[in-house]
């Protein structure tokens, strides 16, 4: 086995021992054999692991089954957005969310909090908001104290704000939030007032395509300088991670690197690995699988070569194909490192192998 002069091992050394493993156990979807022993990812890690979910997957005994074994933090996928909570007459349904909390508590798992904020979510509520009843600042106040309030005590942490940098990456998104509260000032109440709510839990920044666009990972990176010169408590940064299995290799290494410069905690919140989002339209669904294995395996490097005190938590975007967000825009799709029927893809394996280390 490949060893790296500071003992760690090398990528290629972790891709062939992925493979090697996947060579050898029951075949799963993709014809791929995983050691049916594969240990549980949470087993593994030294750092929390994580799954989006829906109050839905918890009346699935085979998905309750499969978070229970493998993940030790959950994100509601959105269920606890706006969308969900913010009924058409301004009052708040907590129900599902409720259910996510519940399951987390008996479980074990910390809840990861996502999103008080986000450009892509002004409920009609907002939007119509009779401002003589009550001021706009109030209830964008109101509402985050509300939901950062209900979970106190319970969440690891908060995606406080969300996308909040331009798709380009030149300047910050336009929003209701911002025409009506500021470009940055809104982002900087939301911080102050989610610790108001809650005076312990991590706050966090979370974007996307952050190691695909440079420019858009040096704006977010300055948005979070200047929350931290203003005194906004931000304590950590989410890189989504929503990328193909053909993405360069190296470029999350390179995020990844950049990212840790601020010393911030780092939450890898989202990952999945698309096959059928490849730019390169050239390349067989064998070739593509592989490449999703070794990019597995180069987020979960990256993220272990940062310090301990800032690998914050290591979520994935869906544990099973079948769940997947991405399966909407392409049924093809296979993103997640479990087939749709909970096994171990030949990406379980690339993890569990990166995050022994
Ligand atoms: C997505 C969910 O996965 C979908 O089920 C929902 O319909 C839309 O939102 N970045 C984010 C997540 O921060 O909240 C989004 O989740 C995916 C992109």
């Amino acid at each position: 086995m490949a060893q790296r002069a500071g003992g760690g091992l090398s990528r290629r050394a972790i891709i062939t021992s992925a493979l090697a493993l996947s060579a050898c156990g029951p075949k799963n979807a993709q014809g791929q054999s995983v050691p049916a022993d594969l240990p549980p990812l949470k087993t593994v890690a030294p750092f929390r692991v994580g799954t989006c979910v829906q109050a839905m997957h918890l009346a699935d005994p085979a998905m309750a089954a499969l978070l229970a074994r493998e993940v030790n933090q959950l994100t509601p996928e959105w269920e606890m957005k706006m969308e969900y909570i913010v009924q058409p007459d301004g009052s708040f349904r907590f129900d599902a969310p409720d259910r996510i909390a519940a399951f987390a508590r008996a479980h074990g798992m910390g809840l990861l909090g996502h999103t008080l904020i986000w450009y892509a979510q002004a409920p009609p509520a907002f939007e119509q908001l009779d401002e003589s009843r009550i001021s706009f600042v109030d209830a964008y106040r109101n509402y985050i104290l509300a939901v950062a309030g209900r979970y106190r005590g319970q969440v690891v942490g908060w995606d406080v704000v969300n996308e909040a940098v331009a798709e380009d990456g030149h300047g910050w998104r336009d929003s209701l939030w911002a025409r009506k509260l500021g470009d940055f000032e809104h982002i900087a109440l939301a911080y102050r007032t989610a610790r108001e709510a809650d005076p312990q839990a991590p706050l966090l920044l979370n974007d996307y395509n952050l190691e695909y666009n440079p420019t858009k990972r040096a704006t977010f990176l300055k948005l979070a300088e200047r929350l931290l010169a203003s005194g906004a408590p931000l304590t950590g940064l989410g890189t989504q991670m929503h990328v193909a299995a053909d993405i360069a290799p190296g470029q999350i290494r390179e995020m990844m690197r950049d990212l840790a410069s601020l010393g911030l905690p780092v939450h890898v919140s989202e990952l999945d690995v698309s096959l059928t989002r490849a730019e390169n339209k050239l390349l067989g669904r064998a070739e593509l699988s592989r490449r999703q294995t070794a990019v597995y395996a180069e987020a979960a490097e990256a993220f272990m070569s940062l310090p301990q005190r800032q690998r914050f938590a290591f979520t994935l975007w869906g544990l099973r194909d079948r769940d997947s967000w991405l399966k909407k825009e392409n049924g093809a799709d296979a993103p997640a490192p479990f087939d749709d029927a909970g096994r171990p893809k030949a990406g379980a394996a690339a993890l569990v192998e990166a995050f022994r280390g």
